[in-house]
């Protein structure tokens, strides 16, 4: 197929690492001459990077699904493609529920769409789903930002969770290797990028599927290790990393925090719940006070460090009692923002089978009533930035005020500022914080 002037549009749901996969298969179109349109309605290939981690995130795929398998039947060399985590979790259904797509690919498979669209051409429906061991990525990504870059460090997840299908749909655990991780991030720092942040679903067991690991658990490559290694980077200012599993944080972790000057003083570490009964159904493998422990560590060392985290309400049997641990929890600790969610029951995880689900009142009114305390302790911690003088890096124009462009602390406090994005992007400034809202924070640059 003659691909010359072809567009495509790309929509990603989901997470950080679903975003980074849409960044490379963008790369991987431009490389075939595609070229981005922001119209999905005017695209010759239309591709959805899907996400299931709750029911509401798959529903809205079909939603969007649906329209352009309508437009299909006026224009029917439109090339409609579904990625991720529905298309891995649905694999051939998918094809059955709508019989215009042309190709439904897998996570894994991403870098692969190249091979997966030449089958497309040649006629065929494809299904990749079946688990690979994921190629190294030697595509050019087409990333959103000219300023931060993601970098995987880590594929898939084998903790299993009850709640959660991330296992089921990115596969078990593919550490790449340092070499790699340290070539693409010297490649992202010559393209001028200031923040690179590494992505794993659980980074904290980077390496332990690499050669030099023992049975007992100990493995030579650790994320502490990696960031020891790519910590000189050149022209790159800031790495953070995440997602941090309690379960494997370490104090040794910490001291590198502490200690490489590029590594931001933010943690993003989920606990999910704060009681211990509602943890070990969860099968998270800590208790809140191994939990409370890991917090105290970290800001023994950066007393002001950001603690970021992700938290679930209405789990299968909560009471009203364990809810509230949660929530003494929240108060204890005092985050810089959590993700919050309703517990939703996914198919083919065990928690989905229990008879205790709770009600959708039951559970909206206790996630209301979260938001709501998450809310007050984030503008407590909001607070403390006032009148201080923070460093910026600066990401874009504010969109709903065009005077003035947005960045982020170190700590990752998005923060607004009167300034020309000509003159500020991708420049790391002074700024003085003058006003705090519980997520942001405006100031003016010095
Ligand atoms: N690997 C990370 C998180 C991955 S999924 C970790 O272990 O913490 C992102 C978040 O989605 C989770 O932290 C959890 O809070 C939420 N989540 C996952 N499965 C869910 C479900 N079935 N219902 C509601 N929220 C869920
Ligand atoms: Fe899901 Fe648990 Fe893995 Fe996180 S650690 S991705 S919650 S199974
Ligand atoms: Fe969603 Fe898949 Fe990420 S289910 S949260 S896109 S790993």
């Amino acid at each position: 197929m003659d691909t010359t002037s072809k567009k495509y549009n790309i929509v990603t749901f989901g997470c950080q690492m679903n975003k980074a996969d849409s960044e490379r298969m963008a790369g991987i179109l431009e490389e075939m001459d595609f070229q981005w349109t922001e119209e999905p309605n005017d695209a010759d290939l239309v591709l959805y990077n899907t996400c299931t981690i709750r029911d509401n995130a798959e529903q809205k795929v079909y939603s969007y699904l649906g329209r352009q398998a309508k437009r299909k039947h006026q224009k029917p060399d439109l090339t409609l493609v579904v990625a991720g985590c529905v298309a891995q979790q649905e694999g051939e259904q998918l094809l059955r529920r709508v019989p215009e797509l042309d190709l439904v690919m897998g996570p894994q498979h991403a870098n692969r769409l190249e091979d997966l669209l030449q089958q497309v051409f040649d006629g065929n429906q494809v299904v990749a789903t079946e688990p690979i061991h994921i190629v190294e990525d030697i595509t050019k990504p087409r990333r959103d930002s000219k300023v931060t870059a993601w970098v995987n460090i880590i594929y898939g997840c084998n903790e299993r969770c009850s709640y959660c299908v991330v296992p089921n749909v990115r596969g078990t655990e593919q550490s790449r290797t340092p070499e790699a991780i340290k070539s693409e991030m010297s490649d992202i720092g010559k393209q001028g990028y200031k923040e690179i942040t590494l992505l794993g679903q659980n980074i904290d067991a980077y390496g332990r599927d690499l050669p030099g690991s023992t049975p007992e658990g100990r493995h030579q490559h650790t994320l502490t290790d990696l960031l020891y290694y790519v910590h000189d980077v050149e022209t790159v200012d800031r790495i953070r990393f995440a997602t941090s599993h309690p379960r494997y944080f370490t104090e040794r972790l910490i001291k590198a925090c502490q200690e490489l000057p590029k590594v931001c003083e933010h943690f993003h570490i989920p606990f999910q719940s704060g009681d211990n009964e509602i943890l070990k159904a969860m099968k998270r493998g800590y208790t809140h006070e191994k939990y409370r422990r890991i917090i105290d560590k970290i800001r023994h060392y950066m007393p002001d460090a950001a603690i970021s985290a992700d938290a679930i309400v209405g789990f299968p049997g909560e009471t009203e009692e364990q809810f509230n641990n949660t929530l003494k929890l929240v108060e204890d600790i005092g985050f810089d923002l959590i993700n919050t969610a309703a517990y939703s029951p996914r198919p083919g995880t065990p928690a989905a089978l229990w008879e205790d689900q709770l009600s959708e009142e039951v559970k909206s009114d206790r996630l209301q009533r979260l938001n709501h305390l998450v809310a007050t302790t984030a503008a407590e911690r909001s607070q403390r930035y006032l009148n201080r003088v923070e460093e910026v890096l600066v990401e874009a124009q504010n969109t709903k005020d065009t005077a003035q462009v947005m960045g982020r602390t170190r700590g990752n406090r998005l923060t607004f500022f009167p300034g020309k994005i000509e003159n500020l992007l991708g420049k790391t400034v002074k700024v003085k914080i003058t006003e705090y809202r519980a997520f942001s924070l405006t100031g003016e640059m010095i």
